[in-house]
């Protein structure tokens, strides 16, 4: 499948990550089956939509939804170490028990500058659930909570994942196999 300028084959099948987003979802049950407050889910945009949706259908705790937008790649394949917030958190912060919601963390540079962030906001509690990790390329010392699946250090698109803003509503992730520029 060609997207832009760059072609991607098969890689994990939508039964293969909604597997481990279940797996993911059980742990998260376990975890806050003692919590007094519902869990705020604090969802990054616009990759994270589709993990979360499919996270939410097997969660049996309380939780609530706030969105929160940063960029690190704009138009490219490579990640610039630059974040923003394009969208602050939608729902206030403080006292909550928070889970970051990710599609995939790489060099974590979003999840450093998301957790200083929250925890400046007085979140009582902080945690991150990705559907996808790159173990080669992340190098940060915050201990990421849940992991979907490890993957490999390539780019990537589908289930929320995008290049250039296409290929999100790919059914299962597709692995890039060769292409021009970046
Ligand atoms: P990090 O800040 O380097 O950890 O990058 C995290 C963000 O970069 C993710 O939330 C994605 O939006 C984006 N990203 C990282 N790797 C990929 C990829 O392979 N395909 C699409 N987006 C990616
Ligand atoms: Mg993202």
């Amino acid at each position: 499948m060609r997207i832009h300028d760059i072609d991607f084959e098969p890689y994990i099948s939508a039964a293969q990550v909604e597997t481990a987003i279940r797996s993911v979802a059980e742990r998260i049950n376990t975890d806050y089956a003692a919590s007094t407050e519902p869990v705020l889910l604090l969802i990054t945009l616009s990759g994270a939509t589709m993990f979360a949706g499919e996270l939410c259908k097997s969660l049996t705790i309380p939780v609530e939804f706030s969105f929160v937008k940063c960029s690190s790649y704009g138009a490219s394949t490579t990640s610039s170490g630059n974040i923003a917030f394009n969208v602050e958190p939608t729902a206030s912060l403080l006292g909550r028990d928070v889970i970051v919601l990710e599609d995939v963390v790489d060099t974590g540079n979003t999840w450093v500058a998301l957790h200083t962030y929250i925890e400046q906001q007085g979140a009582r509690s902080l945690k991150i659930a990705t559907m996808l990790l790159k173990p080669e390329v992340y190098d940060k010392s915050l201990p990421l909570d849940y992991v979907g699946l490890e993957v490999e250090n390539k780019f990537l698109v589908g289930y929320g994942l995008d290049y250039n803003q296409l290929g999100r509503n790919i059914n299962g992730i597709y692995i890039r196999i060769k292409g021009i520029g970046n």
